[in-house]
């Protein structure tokens, strides 16, 4: 068991807390539910970017999916091998596009024509050959939250099956461009396996026919979005998971990739914030914390759920909803929920916070960022101090 309340004392709240051990449990259960095939997971480092985090799962021998070279570098600093890191995401500046070459990286995901393009054009320019594979948008409803859905023709995501193709066979004509991966992702959070088994159907009968075509694509990436518990929602086990997408690829001898981020560390991380003070109105208690919307999002943007436990505090609940600091009525992270009696310095715990917490964070109010502990092996560890006021006019203040 975690102790909040010592970890709260010891590094002050807001803070987010993460259990390592739990992030490594859960990132075995994949790797191993794969284990009748080749695969590599690669955890998508836009869930929870620290370096620590990340240098576990290097530890773990995890490749890392990325979408910015801002990810790409952090994931190399932390020691995954360059091998093992995929370059993924709408836009891709030429900059990016030309380091992610020179850094000889596993595959640049391509998710449209001109960014086909610019790729080929990069290589060129730099007499290289860029290995891709293409992000295949295969028109699935993933049954998710619009915000988090990306498998639909609607979606600004990936390119369809019949362009996927014709860009296939560009990429076998072209001298600097290798394709080596064939990618879907068809949204996140995603509690329903029907949709991914479509989807993974849809393209694997398309690596079949590009196998036809003489394009011998090495790596099936099957995207992340495995969905975890946030309330009472059903979930995906590994193994299920594991076994429809393998099922989709009887005959085929490709090396299975999948890019997990909530799944890895969402419920292995906690935010934990203090109780300022109670205020009621006519028709409503809030309890104040300190803790906002810019260390947590996702209760603001998605209305997502998140558990609140009141550490220590006890007797009869009433309704209220817990808001924090900043400056707008979307700043809450729970409505209606039941709560005991609080008061100045009471600890609340925010369940399910280590995926999307504190990478969707910000300065908004020139409110620094929070601080982040790992817990290794019953031991707490700072991971990144707390931002201060010398943090937040560092790039500023030489301009007055
Ligand atoms: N691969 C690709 C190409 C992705 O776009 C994503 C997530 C992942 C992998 C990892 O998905 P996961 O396994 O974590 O579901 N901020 C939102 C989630 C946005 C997800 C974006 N893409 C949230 O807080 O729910």
């Amino acid at each position: 068991m975690i102790n909040f309340k010592e970890l709260s004392k010891k590094y002050k709240t807001p803070l987010y807390v993460y259990d390592f051990e739990n992030i490594k449990k859960n990132y075995l259960e994949l790797k191993d539910a794969f284990k009748a095939r080749k695969s590599l997971v690669c955890y998508a480092v836009k869930a929870n970017s620290n370096l620590s985090v990340l240098k576990l799962l290097a530890e773990l021998e995890a490749g890392a999916d990325c979408v910015s070279m801002g990810e790409v570098k952090r994931a190399m600093y932390a020691g995954i091998p360059k091998y093992k890191i995929i370059f993924s995401g709408v836009g891709k500046r030429d900059d990016e596009i030309e380091e992610a070459i020179l850094r000889d990286i596993l595959m640049i995901n391509i998710e449209s024509e001109a960014e086909f393009d610019r790729v080929e054009l990069i290589a060129a320019k730099l007499e290289k050959s860029a290995r891709i594979s293409i992000r295949v948008n295969p028109d699935i409803d993933a049954k998710t939250h619009p915000y988090i859905s990306t498998g639909l023709n609607e979606n600004k995501f990936g390119v369809d099956t019949e362009n996927a193709k014709k860009l296939y066979i560009r990429a076998k004509n072209s001298n600097y461009i290798e394709p080596v991966g064939i990618h879907f992702h068809i949204g996140s959070q995603l509690t329903d396996l029907k949709p991914i088994e479509e989807a993974s159907s849809i393209v694997a009968s398309m690596l079949r026919q590009l196998k036809v075509l003489d394009i011998d694509i090495k790596f099936f990436d099957i995207g992340g979005g495995i969905g975890i518990k946030y309330e009472d929602e059903e979930t995906i086990k590994p193994y299920d998971y594991a076994q429809a997408v393998l099922a989709t690829l009887k005959g085929t001898d490709v090396t299975v990739v999948c890019e997990p981020g909530r799944y890895i560390v969402g419920n292995s991380g906690y935010f934990l914030t203090s109780v300022l003070y109670e205020k009621e109105n006519s028709s409503k208690r809030f309890v104040v914390v300190d803790g906002g919307m810019n260390d947590l999002l996702r209760p603001s943007l998605y209305k997502a759920y998140h558990a609140i436990e009141a550490v220590n505090a006890k007797g009869k609940t009433s309704k209220c909803d817990v808001v924090g600091p900043v400056c707008e009525s979307g700043d809450f992270f729970a409505k209606d929920v039941e709560l005991p009696k609080l008061k100045n310095g009471d600890l609340l715990v925010i369940k399910s916070a280590g995926a999307y917490g504190f990478t969707m964070s910000s300065n908004y109010n020139s409110r620094g960022r929070a601080a982040e502990v790992a817990i290794e092996e019953g031991n707490d560890r700072l991971i990144r101090r707390r931002e201060n006021f010398e943090d937040l006019i560092r790039l500023e203040k030489e301009y007055l």
